[in-house]
Formats: structure tokens, C-alpha cells, sequence
């Protein structure tokens, strides 16, 4: 089966490739244009992602795909009102990794609880049927600063229920077990 991938994000295509093995999957290409993502909601901005890429694909792809998976996620803190959430990927876009999340740390209000989840939305459009979207949460906490260098984006700062480590210090295949992609991507298979 070969999918196209409506995102250029590493950290994503290479969790994707581990998350749905026997699936050809195609990022999206560079002189391509950037995708919208206006929603509000990360099912909105998951679809629309979708269905963007496929229009697009429609025109000017070079190959045939059986559909395309686009995936909305981000990081929603209890004591931010669930920010950056929709918003992860474009908080303080001008700064590395490292800085942000020491910079999401330290909005942090000293004392209040730390509880957070990662979200995740993907919406399948295949080339013939309807589209469909599937979600996956991981709950959590914060830590009191970052740690690890596995995963990518927020990974050193978000501690999954139930463990002490961050997803940053864990092997990929745990984070992968409990991730809130992880369990997007198993609904996904499911339905496939
Ligand atoms: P978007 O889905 O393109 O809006 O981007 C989601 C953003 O949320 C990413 O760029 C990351 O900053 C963050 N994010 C989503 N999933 C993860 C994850 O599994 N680990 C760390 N950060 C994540």
C-alpha cells in the first residue's frame, strides 16, 4: 500500500515508518506548497490538511497512492489552558528545540499542577471513499526541566503517566507503545 504523507516533519515520517510498517509512505515533497492548517481544533486541521494534499497530489503527483494520512498533534498544558495545543508547532517558531521547551517551562506558574497531554488527529482520505479521522492522548506531566535526546519536539519535557522518565529518555519502541500518535496510528491499522 502506498500512502502520501502530508507532512514534512522528521520527528513525524520517522515515527510513522516505525508506527506502520508494510506501508509505503511518501513525505511530502519539497517544491511542494505548505500545507494550511487554519482549524481550531486539531480534527479540523488534520482534515484539511488531508484534503489539501490530496487535491494537490491530484494535479501534480507523479505517482499512484492509495490515499493520504495527515496528522494534527501538539501538547495541551493544563495550566496554560491546554496552549500551545493547536498551536505547538508554531510557539516561538524561531527557536530551537531546547530553548522552547525551556521557555514553555518557564510559563509555567511556580506550585500549579503540572498535568499535560499530547494529542493526535489523523485523517485519512483514500483516493476512492470518504475520509476518516482517528485520535490517540497520552496523559502526563511536565518536568521541572528537559531531558533526553530521543524523539523530537516537546519529547524531553512530557513524562507519560506511570513512568519517571521523559518520552526523551525512553526507547522510541516504549514511546511508541503508549504515545498518543502510537495509539492514532493503531486505530488507523485497525481500520485498514
Ligand atoms: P502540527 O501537527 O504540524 O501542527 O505540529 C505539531 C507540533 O506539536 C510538532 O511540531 C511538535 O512541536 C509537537 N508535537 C506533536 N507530536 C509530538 C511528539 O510526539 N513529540 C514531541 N512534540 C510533538
Amino acid at each position: 500500500m502506498i500512502v502520501l504523507l502530508a507532512s514534512r516533519n522528521p520527528g513525524k515520517l520517522r515515527e510513522f515508518k516505525q508506527l506502520l510498517p508494510g506501508i509505503d509512505l511518501i513525505p511530502w515533497p519539497p517544491e511542494a506548497p505548505e500545507i494550511p492548517e487554519e482549524g481550531a481544533f486539531f480534527q479540523d486541521n488534520a482534515l484539511q490538511k488531508a484534503t489539501f494534499a490530496k487535491a494537490w497530489w491530484s494535479e501534480h503527483g507523479t505517482l499512484r497512492v492509495d490515499g493520504v494520512l495527515a496528522d494534527d498533534s501538539g501538547l495541551c498544558v493544563d495550566a496554560l489552558w491546554g496552549g500551545p495545543g493547536v498551536l505547538s508547532a508554531r510557539f516561538a517558531p524561531d527557536l530551537a528545540p531546547e530553548p522552547k521547551n525551556r521557555l514553555l517551562l518557564s510559563m509555567l506558574p511556580p506550585g500549579q499542577p503540572r498535568g499535560a497531554r499530547f494529542v493526535c488527529v489523523l485523517a485519512w482520505v483514500p483516493f476512492q471513499g470518504g475520509p476518516r479521522t482517528f485520535s490517540g492522548a497520552v496523559e502526563g506531566t511536565l518536568a521541572l526541566e528537559p531531558r533526553g535526546t530521543h524523539g523530537f519536539g516537546y519529547d524531553p519535557i512530557f513524562i507519560p503517566e506511570g513512568e519517571r522518565s521523559t518520552f526523551g529518555e525512553l526507547p522510541e519502541a516504549v514511546k511508541h507503545g503508549m504515545s498518543h500518535r502510537g495509539r492514532a496510528s493503531a486505530a488507523f491499522l485497525a481500520e485498514l
